[in-house]
Parts: C-alpha cells; sequence; structure tokens
C-alpha cells in the first residue's frame, strides 16, 4: 500500500536547509531526566538520511503542555540526548522564532544539527496560527519542511498545519512507516485480525472500537475496559473501576457486532474475560486472587484478566497473522496485575515471524518496550503515537498528514 503524500524520498533536498517537525513530547523524571527516549530514536532514520544528503537538519517540537514560558518544559535534555544518539553536535537555541533562530541557523553548517525550543511556550501553537508559523518559516529560512512527528499529526496546530502554507511540505520516514503500517492493517490485514483492546476506558476508544467490529476476526477486551463490558452484560463487578454511562455506545456495539457474525456468535467474536484477577486495593503490596467474573466480592477490584482468560487470550493471539493491539490488559504498572500483558507480549515476541503486531502508542507502548528491555526489536512495529494512533485507527483524517503536499497516484 503506497502513502499517498511526498515523501523526503521524493525531493530534491541535497544541501538545503531542510525543517523537521518531530515528537519529542518524552516523559522527564522530577528532576528532569528523560526517562524513555524511544520518540528520540525512532526521529534518527529521517535525520540521517537528510544528513547523508549535506542537509542542514533544523528541528522543532513540543513537550508538555505548558502555559507560557516553563524552563521544567524546555527541550535543551533532548538536545543533549540527541547529540548522544546521532554522535554529532546539536545546537540547541531557546526561542523557535524570531532573530535569535535566524542567526542560529546561520551559525549552524551543513550536515549539522539545529533543535528550537518548545514550540508550546507560545500560545499561537496550538491555535495553528498562521502569522506564527510564518515567523518559524522566515527564522528558519527553511526550503522544506517535513513532517515527522506522527504523535502529533492529529492536532492541528501552526507547525503541523499552518506551517504547510509556508513552505512545501513532505512526510518523513516515520511518518510514511507509521501511516503505511497502521492503515495496511485496518484496510488489507493479513487475517486472521484480532484486536486487543484494553486500558482504562471504553469512551476513549469508542472509534477504534467500532471500526474494530467492522475489520477485526476477533476483539479481546481487558483492562478497566473489560469492566465497563462485563457490568453492561450482568456482571457485578464489586469495588472494580468502570464507566456506568456507555450503555448506549456497547448498545452500538453489540448491534453491529450481530449484524456482523450473527447474533450467537457474538460472545466469541467480542471476547471478554471469563475470570479476572482481584484484589482489595492497588497497592504493590496487593496479591492477586483469580475469580470468575461472576465472582467478584463487592469490595474487590478487578485488576487483570484472570489465569484462565489469559491461556484463552493467548491461543488467539497464536492463531492470528496480524494482531493491534492498544492498551494494557491489566494495571500494568504493578508486576502482579501485569501477567496478563505480559504473556501477550511474549506470545507476540515468540511468534513474530508469522505474526504482524501492531503495538499502539501511549501505555501499550511503554509496557512492551519495558518488558522487551527498551529496543522493540520482539514487535512488528510499536507506534510513537498515543493518540494519533487511535485516531488513525479509527478512520480519521490527520490534519498534520492531509496538509503535505499529494504523492503520486
Ligand atoms: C502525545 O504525546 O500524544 C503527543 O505528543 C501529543 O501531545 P498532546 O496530547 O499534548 O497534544
Amino acid at each position: 500500500m503506497s502513502f499517498f503524500k511526498l515523501t523526503i524520498r521524493d525531493v530534491p533536498l541535497e544541501h538545503k536547509v531542510v525543517l523537521v517537525r518531530a515528537d519529542y513530547n518524552v516523559p522527564l523524571t522530577s528532576d528532569g531526566k528523560i526517562s524513555d527516549d524511544f520518540r528520540i530514536r525512532s526521529s534518527l532514520p529521517t535525520l540521517n538520511y537528510l544528513l547523508d544528503r549535506g542537509c542542514k537538519v533544523v528541528i522543532m517540537s513540543h513537550l508538555g503542555r505548558p502555559e507560557g514560558r516553563d524552563e521544567s518544559l524546555s527541550l535543551k535534555p533532548v538536545a543533549e540526548r540527541l547529540e548522544e544518539l546521532l554522535g554529532r553536535k546539536v545546537n540547541f537555541v531557546d526561542d523557535c522564532i524570531g532573530d535569535k533562530v535566524a542567526s542560529a541557523v546561520r551559525s549552524t553548517a551543513f550536515t549539522g544539527v539545529l533543535l528550537l525550543e518548545n514550540l508550546r511556550f507560545y500560545k499561537e501553537e496550538e491555535a495553528n496560527d498562521a502569522g506564527f508559523a510564518e515567523k518559524i518559516a522566515k527564522a528558519t529560512a527553511a526550503r522544506y519542511f517535513v513532517q515527522d512527528g506522527f504523535g502529533v499529526v492529529h492536532r492541528a496546530h501552526a507547525s503541523t498545519a499552518a506551517i504547510t502554507q509556508f513552505i512545501p511540505s513532505v512526510a518523513g520516514l516515520l511518518l510514511e512507516r507509521e501511516y503505511s503500517v497502521i492503515t495496511k492493517a485496518m484496510e488489507d490485514p493479513a487475517r486472521p485480525l484480532v484486536a486487543i483492546l484494553g486500558g482504562a476506558k471504553v469512551s476513549d476508544k469508542i472509534g477504534v472500537i467500532e471500526r474494530f467490529v467492522h475489520v477485526a476476526d476477533k476483539i479481546l477486551i481487558g483492562g478497566a475496559m473489560a469492566n465497563t463490558f462485563l457490568d453492561y452484560k450482568g456482571f457485578a463487578m464489586g469495588a472494580s473501576k468502570l464507566e456506568l454511562d456507555q450503555k448506549e455506545t456497547l448498545d452500538k456495539i453489540y448491534w453491529a457486532a450481530g449484524e456482523k457474525v450473527g447474533g450467537e456468535h457474538i460472545d466469541d467474536f467480542i471476547i471478554l474475560p471469563t475470570d479476572v484477577a482481584v484484589a482489595r486495593e492497588i497497592s504493590p503490596e496487593a496479591k492477586r486472587k483469580n475469580v470468575a467474573v461472576s465472582e467478584v466480592g463487592f469490595d474487590e477490584l478487578a485488576l487483570d484478566i484472570g489465569d484462565k482468560s489469559i491461556e484463552r487470550f493467548a491461543r488467539e493471539v497464536d492463531k492470528a497473522k496480524t494482531v493491534v493491539w492498544n492498551g494494557p490488559v491489566g494495571w500494568s504498572e504493578l508486576d502482579e496485575f501485569a501477567h496478563g500483558s505480559a504473556r501477550i507480549a511474549l506470545a507476540l515476541a515468540s511468534q513474530k515471524k508469522r505474526t504482524m503486531s501492531i503495538i499502539g502508542g501511549g501505555d501499550t507502548a511503554d509496557f512492551v518496550l519495558k518488558w522487551d528491555g527498551g529496543d522493540g526489536k520482539d514487535f512488528g512495529h510499536i507506534s510513537t503515537g498515543g493518540g494519533a494512533s487511535l485516531e488513525l485507527m479509527s478512520g480519521a483524517k490527520l490534519p498534520g498528514v492531509e496538509s503535505l503536499l499529494d504523492g503520486r497516484k
């Protein structure tokens, strides 16, 4: 499936100034250190491609959700980490518009890299302000704009949308890969396609669940989301976290599922846990206790899928040719309740050669990266985008992609 926008491979950008939008919205520790550099590492192929072609590479990104200038959300630590990963000097300038930036661009050599300060220090960034985008374009004097921040392309911001009015705009290699892999899984997957959906809330993932009802061969539901489904099915879920206001959504989902597979097969299509691991509190001391979903005590919380369900989920994964996984199936921050997610990760890793696995960004990506020691090699594709991957999976158009130059038909 070819990508529908021009990419860096399609334009003559040799020895030009190129402005790259990356998503360096990385997690920071309380003392300001980068706790996970996956997004920075994922940007390297595009940067190296441009540097190999003699470009001067100017990078911009946001970090966090600052209200005005906030030194604790400076991108300076990212410049330092990027320098280590690239193995070459990365200049940093503490602004993203104006004379200071213009002069930093001039003093950066071709085959050099300059990172601009956090775009969201200006409210104009999130307002998709054309004047602000024009100032970025002027200060950097870039000949091409490369969108490679997959994690942020679902936002229509100055650095994802308005900027494309001022500079010819193409996709980077990360964006192209993310978009193509996820779109193929949703439109033309190797079958059976199994979707594993977990995480906290049904309401966060309605669009994705509805889309999977149409495209998946099986849908496995875990996490706190499963509590909402089980409550809807009439099980008393004790003190478990769940949403009580999703009845209409679930009516719609079950109606569409019934239309697709026939009423008598629904429970073999949308597969819910038949047992859960419960505890009386969410704490590192809590121990898992397996109970049938009909036996959750009034003061117990379901915090993971149970042992029988874990094996059932693993068997479904085992039969799949494509697995899309979005949301841990338990309270995976605590090892005791990460058994289900770890078993799924193990199943995917051990069948990597015959099953394409696509791991949604956010919590699921964090989990599998921790599980496999940080390099992600055990999985087909780990997305760098949380919200962006959900939107793309649900079939929404992404403003930061739509605004790029069209590719050849
Ligand atoms: C993300 O982390 O999902 C992206 O960087 C977008 O960040 P935002 O949700 O603050 O716009």
